[in-house]
């Protein structure tokens, strides 16, 4: 096997990409790369901003200047230096992200970053067009998926944890309205890479989907 490989996973909201790809960089001692910590990160800066989402000058400014890094292996998130970890994962940005996710000038700022960071391989990233824009000649690719209501109840059960008010059913519109914006935008949409290996985790646990992308890593 190929020392020091480029991973990358895309897929929908709750499939499992993160729980996958952080568990397998730390079987194989490789660096995890959350991107859509990156477009959270953004957007916590942009309603900080005033959030005024359409003012693709102002976003483009923030974007080019602003620094995001990850330490202790993708736990933390830090935005110009300040940690912001608890921040990023809440219905406010999940609902702002979209407009800032379809944004060209956005996206090609992230991009270098994320190819910045995995210039030198060893790594796993995860996020909507990782297989297909950032890293197209990863060394393997999959893609991630689960039915909605699977990804719904998962994403319910996890907000509920963090004491988060919501109803499964409204988790679930958020979900297919993210889903849908994310798949049909004109920029880097979400899409199935053509040489990547689908996988189907809606009765899987996580540790049989782990160990189903680890034995494909190993296969090579
Ligand atoms: O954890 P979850 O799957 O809900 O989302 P995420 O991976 O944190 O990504 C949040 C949002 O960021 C996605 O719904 C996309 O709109 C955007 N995103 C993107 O456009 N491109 C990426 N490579 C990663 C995320
Ligand atoms: O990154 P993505 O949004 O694709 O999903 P995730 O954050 O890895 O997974 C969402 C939630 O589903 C987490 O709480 C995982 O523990 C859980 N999960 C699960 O129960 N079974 C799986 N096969 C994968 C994830």
């Amino acid at each position: 096997m190929k020392e020091r490989l480029t991973i990358a996973m895309d897929g929908p909201a709750g499939s499992g990409k993160s729980t996958i790809a952080q568990r397998l960089a730390e079987k194989l001692d490789y660096l995890y790369l959350n991107s859509g910590s990156m477009y959270r990160a953004m957007t916590l800066l942009s309603i900080r901003e005033g959030g005024d989402s359409t003012n693709v000058p102002m976003l483009t400014k923030l974007a080019k200047s602003c620094r995001i890094d990850f330490l202790d292996n993708g736990k933390t998130t830090l935005l110009n230096g300040e940690d912001v970890s608890d921040s990023l994962r809440t219905p406010e940005i999940d609902r702002a992200i979209v407009d800032i996710a379809k944004t060209p000038e956005v996206r090609h700022e992230m991009v270098k970053q994320q190819r910045r960071i995995g210039e030198k391989g060893g790594i796993i990233v995860e996020g909507r067009d990782v297989t297909t824009v950032v890293f197209p000649d990863a060394d393997l690719k999959f893609y991630i998926n689960a039915s909605v209501e699977e990804r719904a109840k998962r994403r319910f059960a996890e907000q509920k944890t963090r004491g988060i008010e919501t109803t499964l059913e409204q988790v679930e519109k958020e979900i297919r309205d993210r889903d849908q914006m994310d798949e049909s935008r004109e920029h880097s949409p979400l899409r199935t890479a053509e040489d990547a290996i689908v996988i189907d985790t809606t009765s899987m646990t996580i540790n049989q989907a782990v160990d189903f992308v680890l034995n494909r890593v190993e296969v090579g």
